[in-house]
């Protein structure tokens, strides 16, 4: 365009001919980007909510229709580099996030969409410091040659850099799907991508190696599964100068993953030895002090949760627990079925103080069903969690039985997630509920209604017959 070309002022059919780029008053202009995730092909049915959980954690909403459990990869539109870290960085069942700079289902394809595509991109990078990747899922291995080569096919993007294999400013991934054929990765890959690295997420980063349970001072029968325990407080949208609550805390798995993602962290349980630990050096507060998250371990407390002594308006942030199924750990409350044994025992006074009012004080307990304690959990998430605050906990069924498994259910807690790891012979769910505002009134569903379907001790220990 000459300087006279761009000076002339814009006449009336000038201006109808720019109309037909600028967008009326009103209507949106789509400047989403198209980014590419790639996901763990671990607990492929959390994989969703879990990424739903911290879109919504940092306000926004993403598109997730293009999620398969079939594929570790997905296209997503988002705004910018930013919304895509915040999608995945605390992520556990993904591994990366990629600017999309093309997709094929041949490498012929691959370079036609990435020569179309990088021509807007590249420009901005043409002079950053680069390394390439190569990602090939279920791929067998590539030589040093065939490495060479695919990168080298990339030489048209003149990235003019310097290539630094340590800490680059950019790193551009190849990554190609394979599938497996008689045992064998396909000679070649079913469909390529080719992206700029924007964030790797927690996974990438080693959280599974570090907290992997065997290395931990303190763990026992019942230590939760690490990494869904990560995953948990993940849905459970646990953050910085949140309050977390496990009211069945035990060796803290839950406890741990909330610090972890920088959440203040309580819990309570019925038996103090678990809170004790096994002597010095093998306590709850040690497995904080080997993360590095000692300032953010509240406290624990003895404590039975249907006798709660918090105050009545303490709330917390979200609630994450295991509760007790009666299997490793017994699931006992405070109380007594033989109430003529203690009769009379609450005036016995020892050294001028009531017996029940000494620290040796041993409380007599009885025995309880998992559904009225889910009941009292629900109930009490429904007190103190704030608007939009979750419970999350795990539910163990027995999945011989063909009838649908009735979840517990409160007027005032929306069930978001019911979500099912499946086992031999029975599965456990994680059901994330969020709180709604008061004008919300849902569903209720109490022990009652589920009745004895779900009396899950009993089948276990007869085997599910
Ligand atoms: C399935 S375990 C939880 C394990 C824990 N998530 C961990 O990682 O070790 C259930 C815990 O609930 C505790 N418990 C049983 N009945 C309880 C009650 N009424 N109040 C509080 N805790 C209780 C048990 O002592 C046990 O430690």
């Amino acid at each position: 365009m000459s300087t006279r070309q761009r000076l002339v002022p814009h006449t009336a059919s000038r201006l109808r001919a720019l109309s037909l780029h600028i967008a009326p008053p009103g209507e949106k202009i789509n400047t989403m980007k198209d980014y590419l995730v790639y996901l763990s092909q671990a607990h492929v049915g959390f994989r969703r909510a879990e990424l739903e959980s911290l879109a919504e954690m940092h306000g926004f909403i993403a598109d997730l229709s293009g999620l398969s459990e079939k594929s570790p990869f997905f296209v997503v539109q988002l705004e910018n580099d930013e919304q895509a870290a915040q999608l995945i960085r605390r992520s556990v069942l993904s591994r990366a996030i990629y600017e999309l700079w093309g997709q094929g289902a041949t490498l012929d394809e691959l370079h036609a969409d990435v020569r179309h595509r990088s021509a807007a991109l590249v420009s901005k990078y043409r002079l950053s410091s680069f390394k390439f990747d190569i990602v090939s899922y279920q791929g067998s291995r590539k030589s040093r040659e065939q490495q060479l080569a695919l990168i080298n096919s990339f030489a048209y993007l003149a990235l003019d850099g310097k290539i630094k294999m340590k800490n680059p400013d950019q790193i551009f991934t190849v990554l190609e799907a394979y599938s497996i054929v008689n045992q064998e990765p396909a000679p070649q890959p079913d469909y390529m991508y080719f992206g700029r690295e924007v964030a790797v997420s927690e996974r990438s980063r080693g959280v599974l190696e570090r907290h992997e349970i065997a290395k931990r001072p303190y763990y026992g029968t019942t230590t939760f599964d690490a990494e869904l325990a990560l995953v948990s407080c993940n849905l459970a949208q646990a953050r910085p100068g949140q309050l977390i609550y496990d009211p069945f805390v035990g060796t803290g798995s839950f406890a741990l993953a909330a610090a972890h993602h920088g959440a203040l962290a309580y819990g309570t349980d019925i038996d103090f030895r678990a809170l004790k630990g096994k002597g010095p050096g093998r306590r709850l507060a040690t497995n904080f002090e080997k993360y590095g998250t000692s300032h953010l371990f509240g406290d624990v407390l003895c404590m039975d949760f249907t006798h709660n002594a918090f105050r009545k308006n303490l709330a917390f942030d979200a609630i994450v627990c295991d509760p007790p199924y009666g299997v490793r750990e017994g699931l006992k409350v405070c109380g007594t079925n033989r109430e003529e044994r203690f009769e009379g025992k609450e005036k016995i006074v020892i050294d001028g103080q009531y017996a029940y009012l000494r620290r040796d004080f041993i409380q007599p307990k009885k025995n309880y069903s998992l559904d009225l304690l889910l009941d009292d959990l629900l109930q009490f998430a429904a007190e103190r969690l704030p608007v939009n605050g979750r419970l999350c906990f795990w539910m163990p069924v027995a999945n011989d039985q063909d009838i649908p498994t009735l979840v517990p259910q409160h007027e005032k807690l929306q069930l978001v997630y019911n979500l099912v790891q499946e086992f031999n012979k029975w599965s456990r769910r994680l059901l994330v509920y969020a709180k709604r505002d008061a004008n919300y009134k849902g569903t209720t569903i109490t022990s009652q209604e589920r009745g004895l379907q779900n009396d899950f001790r009993n089948r276990y220990f007869h085997k599910f017959k």
